[in-house]
Protein backbone atom coordinates (compact mmCIF):
# COMPACT_ATOMS: atom_id res chain seq x y z
CA UNK A 1 0.00 0.00 0.00
CA UNK A 2 1.14 3.09 -1.04
CA UNK A 3 0.61 6.32 1.30
CA UNK A 4 -1.49 9.07 -0.09
CA UNK A 5 -0.37 12.95 -0.09
CA UNK A 6 -3.62 14.13 2.57
CA UNK A 7 -4.22 17.82 2.88
CA UNK A 8 -6.07 18.08 5.28
CA UNK A 9 -6.23 20.90 7.59
CA UNK A 10 -6.09 18.40 10.61
CA UNK A 11 -5.50 15.88 11.95
CA UNK A 12 -2.86 16.34 8.72
CA UNK A 13 -0.24 14.48 7.80
CA UNK A 14 3.02 13.46 10.34
CA UNK A 15 6.32 12.95 8.89
CA UNK A 16 6.36 9.33 7.49
CA UNK A 17 9.95 8.68 9.04
CA UNK A 18 8.45 9.70 12.13
CA UNK A 19 5.25 7.15 11.76
CA UNK A 20 8.03 4.47 11.25
CA UNK A 21 9.52 5.14 14.35
CA UNK A 22 6.21 4.92 16.09
CA UNK A 23 5.78 2.06 14.76
CA UNK A 24 8.94 0.57 15.67
CA UNK A 25 8.48 1.31 19.60
CA UNK A 26 5.18 0.31 19.57
CA UNK A 27 5.33 -2.75 21.14
CA UNK A 28 8.40 -2.75 23.03
CA UNK A 29 10.23 1.07 23.78
CA UNK A 30 13.63 0.50 24.18
CA UNK A 31 13.50 -2.42 25.57
CA UNK A 32 11.46 -1.94 28.21
CA UNK A 33 8.78 -5.04 27.21
CA UNK A 34 6.28 -2.71 26.97
CA UNK A 35 4.85 0.52 24.85
CA UNK A 36 4.84 3.81 26.33
CA UNK A 37 1.30 4.16 25.56
CA UNK A 38 0.84 1.37 28.66
CA UNK A 39 3.76 3.32 31.15
CA UNK A 40 2.76 5.37 34.03
CA UNK A 41 3.13 9.31 33.14
CA UNK A 42 5.57 9.43 36.52
CA UNK A 43 7.57 6.55 35.81
CA UNK A 44 11.64 7.18 35.01
CA UNK A 45 10.87 5.82 31.09
CA UNK A 46 7.48 8.31 31.03
CA UNK A 47 9.11 11.37 32.45
CA UNK A 48 12.38 12.07 30.04
CA UNK A 49 10.42 11.25 26.87
CA UNK A 50 8.33 14.16 28.10
CA UNK A 51 11.11 16.43 29.73
CA UNK A 52 13.15 15.74 25.99
CA UNK A 53 10.39 17.19 24.11
CA UNK A 54 9.81 20.04 25.94
CA UNK A 55 13.96 20.62 25.54
CA UNK A 56 13.67 20.04 21.68
CA UNK A 57 10.65 22.61 21.72
CA UNK A 58 12.74 25.22 23.38
CA UNK A 59 15.72 24.22 21.35
CA UNK A 60 13.67 24.57 18.17
CA UNK A 61 11.66 27.65 18.96
CA UNK A 62 14.40 29.58 21.36
CA UNK A 63 11.90 30.05 23.67
CA UNK A 64 13.56 32.17 26.57
CA UNK A 65 13.70 30.38 30.85
CA UNK A 66 11.30 33.21 31.82
CA UNK A 67 8.81 30.77 29.78
CA UNK A 68 6.73 27.68 30.86
CA UNK A 69 6.11 25.22 27.72
CA UNK A 70 2.82 22.98 29.21
CA UNK A 71 1.13 20.03 27.12
CA UNK A 72 -2.04 19.90 27.95
CA UNK A 73 -5.51 18.25 26.99
CA UNK A 74 -8.24 20.03 25.44
CA UNK A 75 -7.04 21.41 22.52
CA UNK A 76 -6.85 25.02 21.34
CA UNK A 77 -10.55 25.23 22.09
CA UNK A 78 -9.92 24.67 25.50
CA UNK A 79 -7.58 27.47 25.53
CA UNK A 80 -10.23 29.88 24.00
CA UNK A 81 -11.28 29.48 27.94
CA UNK A 82 -8.11 29.33 29.30
CA UNK A 83 -6.82 32.04 28.32
CA UNK A 84 -9.37 34.61 29.91
CA UNK A 85 -9.59 32.67 32.89
CA UNK A 86 -5.33 33.28 33.85
CA UNK A 87 -4.79 36.53 32.28
CA UNK A 88 -7.27 38.78 33.17
CA UNK A 89 -6.10 38.87 36.49
CA UNK A 90 -8.56 41.44 37.96
CA UNK A 91 -8.98 42.95 35.13
CA UNK A 92 -12.23 43.33 33.00
CA UNK A 93 -11.78 43.65 29.38
CA UNK A 94 -9.25 42.26 26.95
CA UNK A 95 -8.96 42.72 23.12
CA UNK A 96 -9.56 40.76 20.51
CA UNK A 97 -8.38 41.08 16.51
CA UNK A 98 -11.16 39.30 14.63
CA UNK A 99 -9.34 37.33 11.19
CA UNK A 100 -12.27 34.82 10.86
CA UNK A 101 -13.42 31.67 12.31
CA UNK A 102 -11.10 30.86 14.28
CA UNK A 103 -10.73 34.00 15.91
CA UNK A 104 -14.91 34.38 16.05
CA UNK A 105 -14.47 31.23 18.28
CA UNK A 106 -12.11 32.54 20.38
CA UNK A 107 -14.25 35.84 21.31
CA UNK A 108 -17.53 33.94 21.84
CA UNK A 109 -15.80 32.29 24.76
CA UNK A 110 -14.00 35.11 26.29
CA UNK A 111 -17.31 37.18 26.27
CA UNK A 112 -18.25 34.50 28.88
CA UNK A 113 -15.45 35.60 31.06
CA UNK A 114 -14.87 39.48 30.04
CA UNK A 115 -16.21 42.36 27.62
CA UNK A 116 -14.56 41.75 24.70
CA UNK A 117 -13.17 44.46 22.88
CA UNK A 118 -12.50 43.54 18.75
CA UNK A 119 -9.98 46.31 18.10
CA UNK A 120 -9.79 45.01 14.74
CA UNK A 121 -12.08 43.19 12.10
CA UNK A 122 -11.69 42.41 8.49
CA UNK A 123 -15.15 40.92 8.28
CA UNK A 124 -16.50 43.27 5.90
CA UNK A 125 -13.61 42.06 3.80
CA UNK A 126 -15.19 38.81 4.04
CA UNK A 127 -12.34 37.94 5.99
CA UNK A 128 -9.53 38.21 2.70
CA UNK A 129 -7.43 40.39 4.74
CA UNK A 130 -5.60 41.49 8.06
CA UNK A 131 -6.89 44.86 9.50
CA UNK A 132 -4.43 47.75 8.73
CA UNK A 133 -2.63 48.19 11.83
CA UNK A 134 -3.26 51.90 12.09
CA UNK A 135 -7.00 51.34 12.34
CA UNK A 136 -6.93 49.47 15.38
CA UNK A 137 -8.67 50.63 18.49
CA UNK A 138 -6.15 48.84 21.35
CA UNK A 139 -7.40 49.23 25.01
CA UNK A 140 -3.84 50.33 26.96
CA UNK A 141 -6.30 48.76 30.13
CA UNK A 142 -6.79 45.65 27.97
CA UNK A 143 -5.67 42.51 30.12
CA UNK A 144 -4.01 41.24 26.80
CA UNK A 145 -4.70 41.52 23.12
CA UNK A 146 -5.43 37.91 21.60
CA UNK A 147 -5.18 37.40 17.65
CA UNK A 148 -4.83 34.21 15.43
CA UNK A 149 -1.51 34.62 13.25
CA UNK A 150 -3.10 31.89 10.42
CA UNK A 151 -6.72 31.22 10.12
CA UNK A 152 -6.92 27.90 8.64
CA UNK A 153 -10.65 28.29 7.18
CA UNK A 154 -9.82 31.26 5.67
CA UNK A 155 -6.26 30.77 4.87
CA UNK A 156 -4.89 34.49 6.45
CA UNK A 157 -1.92 34.75 8.07
CA UNK A 158 0.03 37.72 9.21
CA UNK A 159 3.01 38.25 8.17
CA UNK A 160 4.42 40.54 11.10
CA UNK A 161 3.78 40.31 14.87
CA UNK A 162 1.59 43.11 16.37
CA UNK A 163 3.16 45.29 19.05
CA UNK A 164 1.03 45.67 21.80
CA UNK A 165 3.48 47.81 23.95
CA UNK A 166 2.74 46.81 27.73
CA UNK A 167 -0.19 44.51 27.09
CA UNK A 168 0.64 40.76 26.74
CA UNK A 169 0.65 39.45 23.12
CA UNK A 170 -1.52 36.33 22.91
CA UNK A 171 -1.85 33.95 19.57
CA UNK A 172 -3.54 30.94 18.40
CA UNK A 173 -0.70 29.38 16.51
CA UNK A 174 -2.64 26.44 16.20
CA UNK A 175 -1.91 26.24 12.05
CA UNK A 176 0.95 27.87 12.16
CA UNK A 177 3.55 27.01 15.27
CA UNK A 178 6.69 25.76 13.91
CA UNK A 179 6.32 26.43 10.09
CA UNK A 180 9.11 29.58 10.45
CA UNK A 181 11.20 30.86 13.13
CA UNK A 182 9.34 33.43 15.58
CA UNK A 183 10.20 35.62 17.88
CA UNK A 184 8.61 33.99 21.17
CA UNK A 185 10.08 36.91 23.15
CA UNK A 186 7.16 39.15 21.57
CA UNK A 187 4.51 36.99 22.93
CA UNK A 188 2.73 36.84 26.84
CA UNK A 189 1.00 33.60 25.37
CA UNK A 190 1.42 31.29 22.38
CA UNK A 191 -0.93 28.49 22.48
CA UNK A 192 -1.80 25.84 19.46
CA UNK A 193 -3.59 22.26 19.24
CA UNK A 194 -1.17 19.64 17.88
CA UNK A 195 -2.68 17.53 14.86
CA UNK A 196 -1.13 20.12 12.29
CA UNK A 197 2.06 21.27 12.91
CA UNK A 198 3.25 19.32 16.17
CA UNK A 199 1.77 15.76 16.32
CA UNK A 200 -1.22 13.90 16.97
CA UNK A 201 -4.70 15.40 18.12
CA UNK A 202 -5.06 15.22 21.88
CA UNK A 203 -2.72 17.51 22.97
CA UNK A 204 -2.05 21.27 23.45
CA UNK A 205 0.91 23.01 23.64
CA UNK A 206 1.17 26.58 25.70
CA UNK A 207 3.54 28.92 25.71
CA UNK A 208 3.64 31.29 28.78
CA UNK A 209 5.86 34.12 30.13
CA UNK A 210 6.43 32.72 34.04
CA UNK A 211 5.15 36.71 35.11
CA UNK A 212 1.53 36.57 33.89
CA UNK A 213 0.56 33.07 35.57
CA UNK A 214 -1.01 32.34 38.88
CA UNK A 215 -3.44 35.07 39.64
CA UNK A 216 -6.50 32.50 37.95
CA UNK A 217 -10.07 32.93 39.43
CA UNK A 218 -10.13 31.02 42.58
CA UNK A 219 -13.59 29.23 41.38
CA UNK A 220 -11.93 27.82 37.82
CA UNK A 221 -10.81 24.27 37.46
CA UNK A 222 -7.72 23.13 38.32
CA UNK A 223 -6.72 21.67 35.10
CA UNK A 224 -6.94 25.11 33.03
CA UNK A 225 -4.64 26.78 35.35
CA UNK A 226 -1.25 27.54 33.93
CA UNK A 227 0.32 27.97 37.27
CA UNK A 228 -1.07 24.67 38.57
CA UNK A 229 0.24 22.46 35.47
CA UNK A 230 3.72 24.31 35.06
CA UNK A 231 4.18 23.37 39.15
CA UNK A 232 3.17 20.06 38.03
CA UNK A 233 5.55 19.47 34.54
CA UNK A 234 1.57 19.34 32.81
CA UNK A 235 0.75 16.39 35.20
CA UNK A 236 -1.19 17.73 37.49
CA UNK A 237 -3.66 14.74 36.14
CA UNK A 238 -2.69 12.25 33.53
CA UNK A 239 -1.77 13.96 30.58
CA UNK A 240 -1.97 12.69 26.72
CA UNK A 241 1.11 10.71 26.96
CA UNK A 242 1.45 9.31 23.66
CA UNK A 243 0.17 12.63 21.58
CA UNK A 244 3.33 14.05 23.89
CA UNK A 245 5.65 10.96 22.77
CA UNK A 246 4.82 11.59 18.81
CA UNK A 247 5.18 15.29 19.42
CA UNK A 248 8.67 14.83 20.95
CA UNK A 249 9.69 12.55 17.54
CA UNK A 250 7.95 15.41 15.15
CA UNK A 251 10.54 17.56 17.24
CA UNK A 252 13.51 16.08 17.12
CA UNK A 253 12.84 15.45 12.62
CA UNK A 254 12.20 18.80 12.92
CA UNK A 255 15.72 19.28 14.10
CA UNK A 256 16.88 16.69 11.57
CA UNK A 257 15.08 18.95 8.89
CA UNK A 258 17.56 21.77 9.67
CA UNK A 259 15.04 23.43 12.22
CA UNK A 260 12.62 26.48 11.69
CA UNK A 261 15.11 27.97 9.55
CA UNK A 262 15.26 25.36 6.87
CA UNK A 263 10.98 24.74 7.76
CA UNK A 264 10.43 28.24 7.15
CA UNK A 265 12.47 28.29 3.76
CA UNK A 266 10.85 25.18 2.24
CA UNK A 267 7.00 26.26 3.57
CA UNK A 268 7.74 29.22 1.51
CA UNK A 269 8.49 27.90 -1.60
CA UNK A 270 6.18 25.22 -1.34
CA UNK A 271 3.07 27.97 -0.95
CA UNK A 272 4.67 29.96 -3.09
CA UNK A 273 4.60 27.72 -6.30
CA UNK A 274 1.18 26.77 -5.01
CA UNK A 275 -0.15 29.98 -5.63
CA UNK A 276 1.51 31.04 -8.86
CA UNK A 277 -0.69 28.29 -10.56
CA UNK A 278 -3.51 29.61 -9.04
CA UNK A 279 -2.88 33.41 -9.63
CA UNK A 280 -1.07 32.15 -13.27
CA UNK A 281 -4.47 30.03 -14.34
CA UNK A 282 -8.05 31.94 -15.37
CA UNK A 283 -9.58 28.94 -13.78
CA UNK A 284 -8.58 29.19 -10.14
CA UNK A 285 -8.39 31.65 -7.91
CA UNK A 286 -7.88 32.67 -4.22
CA UNK A 287 -9.30 35.96 -2.68
CA UNK A 288 -6.80 36.40 -0.17
CA UNK A 289 -5.16 39.87 -0.11
CA UNK A 290 -1.33 38.69 -1.84
CA UNK A 291 0.79 39.90 1.35
CA UNK A 292 -1.66 37.83 4.02
CA UNK A 293 -1.62 34.78 1.97
CA UNK A 294 -0.97 31.65 4.27
CA UNK A 295 2.01 29.59 3.72
CA UNK A 296 0.00 26.53 5.71
CA UNK A 297 -3.52 26.40 4.53
CA UNK A 298 -4.40 27.58 0.24
CA UNK A 299 -7.91 27.93 -0.24
CA UNK A 300 -9.15 27.91 -4.24
CA UNK A 301 -12.13 28.15 -6.04
CA UNK A 302 -12.63 26.65 -9.63
CA UNK A 303 -14.35 28.91 -12.08
CA UNK A 304 -17.15 26.49 -12.28
CA UNK A 305 -18.08 24.84 -8.39
CA UNK A 306 -20.21 22.43 -10.91
CA UNK A 307 -16.51 20.50 -11.36
CA UNK A 308 -15.92 20.95 -7.47
CA UNK A 309 -16.72 17.28 -7.51
CA UNK A 310 -15.10 15.79 -10.41
CA UNK A 311 -11.71 18.20 -9.05
CA UNK A 312 -12.17 16.53 -5.97
CA UNK A 313 -12.77 12.51 -7.36
CA UNK A 314 -9.96 12.99 -9.67
CA UNK A 315 -7.58 14.28 -7.33
CA UNK A 316 -8.12 11.31 -4.86
CA UNK A 317 -7.71 8.59 -7.54
CA UNK A 318 -4.28 10.44 -7.85
CA UNK A 319 -3.39 9.97 -3.91
CA UNK A 320 -4.59 13.50 -3.71
CA UNK A 321 -6.95 14.05 -0.84
CA UNK A 322 -8.92 16.00 1.69
CA UNK A 323 -8.80 18.41 -0.58
CA UNK A 324 -12.77 19.81 -0.08
CA UNK A 325 -13.14 23.25 1.22
CA UNK A 326 -14.08 24.49 4.40
CA UNK A 327 -18.01 23.50 4.63
CA UNK A 328 -18.72 27.85 5.05
CA UNK A 329 -16.38 28.86 2.26
CA UNK A 330 -16.18 25.92 -0.33
CA UNK A 331 -14.18 25.53 -2.84
CA UNK A 332 -11.06 23.35 -2.14
CA UNK A 333 -7.95 24.15 0.16
CA UNK A 334 -4.71 22.46 0.42
CA UNK A 335 -3.10 22.40 3.58
CA UNK A 336 0.51 22.05 3.42
CA UNK A 337 1.75 21.92 6.80
CA UNK A 338 5.40 20.99 7.42
CA UNK A 339 5.04 17.13 6.68
CA UNK A 340 3.74 17.45 3.00
CA UNK A 341 6.60 16.96 0.90
CA UNK A 342 7.69 19.06 -1.33
CA UNK A 343 6.42 16.06 -3.96
CA UNK A 344 3.01 16.02 -2.67
CA UNK A 345 2.80 20.00 -3.50
CA UNK A 346 4.72 19.33 -7.44
CA UNK A 347 1.43 16.86 -7.87
CA UNK A 348 -1.40 18.69 -6.54
CA UNK A 349 0.20 21.53 -9.15
CA UNK A 350 0.70 18.97 -12.04
CA UNK A 351 -3.06 17.50 -11.67
CA UNK A 352 -4.31 21.24 -11.07
CA UNK A 353 -2.98 21.92 -14.53
CA UNK A 354 -4.16 19.14 -16.42
CA UNK A 355 -7.47 19.51 -14.25
CA UNK A 356 -7.75 23.10 -16.33
CA UNK A 357 -6.81 22.48 -19.55
CA UNK A 358 -8.97 19.41 -19.34
CA UNK A 359 -11.77 21.36 -18.14
CA UNK A 360 -11.44 24.85 -18.64
CA UNK A 361 -12.63 27.40 -21.85
C1 LIG B 1 -6.57 28.31 14.30
C2 LIG B 1 -7.27 27.24 15.05
N1 LIG B 1 -7.61 27.45 16.34
C3 LIG B 1 -8.25 26.52 17.06
C4 LIG B 1 -8.59 25.30 16.53
C5 LIG B 1 -9.32 24.30 17.38
O1 LIG B 1 -8.44 23.32 17.74
P1 LIG B 1 -8.88 22.04 18.57
O2 LIG B 1 -9.73 21.22 17.67
O3 LIG B 1 -7.57 21.42 18.91
O4 LIG B 1 -9.61 22.51 19.78
C6 LIG B 1 -8.25 25.01 15.20
C7 LIG B 1 -8.61 23.70 14.62
O5 LIG B 1 -8.56 23.45 13.46
C8 LIG B 1 -7.60 26.02 14.45
O6 LIG B 1 -7.27 25.80 13.17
Amino acid sequence: MSRVFNFSAGPAMLPEAVLKQAADEMLDWHGSGSSIMEMSHRGKEFVSVAAEAEQDLRDLMNIPDNYKVLFLQGGATAQFTAVPMNLLRGKTTADYINTGAWSKKAIAEAKRFCDVNVAASSEAQNFSTVPDVSEWNLNPDAAYVHYTPNETIGGVEFDFIPDTGDVPLVADMSSTILSRPIDVSRFGVIYAGAQKNIGPAGVAVVIVRDDLIGELDPRSPGAYDYAKQADADSMLNTPPTYSWYLAGLVFKWLKAQGGLEKMGEINRAKAAKLYSVIDELDFYANPVEPRYRSWMNVPFTLANDELDKLFLEESAKLGLTTLKGHRSVGGMRASIYNAMPAEGVDALIQFMRDFAQKHGE
